[in-house]
């Protein structure tokens, strides 16, 4: 039986800034990345996101409430999609 992708240890994962993410909009490298539930998901191959576009959302963004709130689709979509890293959480102003 396949292992869904979710399922694997994220702690190893290496950590992305939203700055780093937004890099990755399929505009500014050839790299599209979307972050979904603090996951960064590598979608460079998919032709529904070519130049980072799918259904007027743009990758290179965390896109949770988007997937929730718009889709006709549930979070399965991402089970083809490496995992490359993680969100790194925004800084406070007391951390
Ligand atoms: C108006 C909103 C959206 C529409 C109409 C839409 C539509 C679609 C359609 C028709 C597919 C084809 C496969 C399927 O239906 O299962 C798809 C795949 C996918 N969607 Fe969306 N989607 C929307 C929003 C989103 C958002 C916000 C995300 C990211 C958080 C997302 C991520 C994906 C991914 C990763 C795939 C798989 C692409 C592939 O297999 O090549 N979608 N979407």
């Amino acid at each position: 039986m396949k292992t869904p992708s979710h399922s694997l240890p994220t702690t190893a994962l290496p950590e992305y800034s939203l700055a780093q993410l937004a890099l990755r909009n399929g505009q500014d490298r050839d790299e599209i990345w979307v972050c979904y539930q603090g996951l960064v998901y590598d979608v460079s191959r998919s032709r529904l996101w070519r130049r980072g576009n799918h259904y007027e959302h743009w990758a290179g963004q965390d896109l949770t409430q988007e997937l929730q709130r718009d889709a006709p689709h549930t979070e399965n979509v991402f089970d083809n999609f490496p995992i490359i890293g993680r969100l790194k959480a925004a800084a406070t102003p007391n951390s």
